[in-house]
């Protein structure tokens, strides 16, 4: 059989007149692809506090708003400890609000958007390719954004994903910006507080921002705030090769900073709901406690408190302590 002359039959193929057709993208189905190799816990938000840290914010503001049980009545002694216990053990998810002060969205964000894994080519940002913001479709359907004067909505139809955008007149709106995500399964409870906690307070040690809070519905359950003393370059070692093997990346300084966070919560963030009941003790070794977390991240250089905090009792002051980096 002779040999098929592939670089006439593709010339051919060019020159046959025929449509031209664009490649087509099912968007849903590349969305849940970039998730697949983008997913673990937290994910969302540490893509967004990246992109806040990006955008030079100081402030994180992670609100969940919940949805109040349909089955289980609220306590009787309707005293906001016991309000907030209730809401922890009982209420599901319906919104997260993660909002940021830093630099609103110019024209270019906007347009970056909604445009999936358009690089970001400025060596500066922690980002850089352009797919974190769609880790919001794990547990999202249609993400709406806001910020400044300016908004944007996502809206699916069928597997396509369309946006509209808003301009308020001036005047109106605030400088923040806000990621507004309602659960697409809303009957998940609130995640772990001391494992979130754990997370924030160790997202904090690695990026710009100063402070982030947590929220549930209006209770403030956790604030941790950053100090950072100015840096201070040292010399690189001489052992240390400051150049990679194909001369891709180099090191040219070094600088040492010193930071300390303090961190301020609410005893419920040490609630394990599904230990909950008169058994379970909240002294003792095994109490989990971000005071611990902290002394253990401090190397020990923080003396170790006593008390374990009192997951019962939500509205006594909230715990303080400082870990040291
Ligand atoms: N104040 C802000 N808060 C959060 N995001 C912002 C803010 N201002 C601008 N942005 C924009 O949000 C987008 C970030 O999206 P995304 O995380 O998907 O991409 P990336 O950060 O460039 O790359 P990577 O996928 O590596 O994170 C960028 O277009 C960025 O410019
Ligand atoms: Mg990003």
């Amino acid at each position: 059989m002779a040999a098929i002359d592939f670089n006439a039959l593709r010339a051919q193929t060019l020159d046959s007149g025929a449509d031209e057709e664009a490649v087509t993208v099912n968007t849903r189905a590349l969305i849940d692809k970039v998730l697949a190799r983008y997913s673990g816990e937290w994910t969302t938000l540490r893509e967004l506090i990246q992109n806040a840290a990006d955008a030079s914010a100081t402030k994180v503001t992670i609100r969940f708003e919940t949805i109040p049980s349909a089955t289980i009545p609220l306590p009787q002694d309707a005293s906001p400890s016991s309000l907030l216990k209730h809401a922890v053990q009982h209420h599901t998810l319906k919104r997260l609000v993660v909002t940021n002060n830093g630099q609103p969205f110019n024209e270019n964000d906007w347009t970056r958007l909604k445009r999936i894994a358009e690089g970001n080519p400025d060596e500066t940002k922690i980002g850089a390719f352009g797919v974190g913001f769609y880790s919001t479709f794990a547990d999202c359907e249609e993400p709406f954004v806001s910020s400044g004067r300016e908004a944007m909505a996502f809206f699916w139809k069928k597997n396509s994903l369309f946006t509209r955008r808003l301009k308020l007149p001036e005047g109106d709106g605030n400088m923040d910006t806000n990621f507004v995500l309602d659960f697409r399964d809303t009957t998940s409870t609130i995640p772990s507080l001391l494992s979130l906690g754990q997370f924030l307070a160790s997202s904090l040690t690695f990026v710009g921002i100063e402070r982030i809070e947590l929220w549930i519905d209006q209770w403030n359950i956790l604030s941790l705030n950053k100090k950072t003393s100015p840096s201070q370059d040292i010399p690189i070692v001489r052992e240390v090769e400051p150049k990679t093997e194909d001369g891709f990346m180099k090191v040219t300084k070094v600088s040492k900073e010193l930071a300390q966070i303090d961190g301020e919560w609410m005893p419920i963030v040490a609630f394990n709901p599904s230990q909950s009941g008169a058994t379970r003790s909240t002294k003792g070794e095994d109490a989990p406690s971000l005071r611990k977390f902290f002394s253990r991240l401090a190397g020990g250089a923080q003396q170790e408190e006593s008390s374990t905090p009192n997951a019962n009792s939500s509205s006594a002051p909230p715990n303080k302590h400082q870990k040291q980096t």
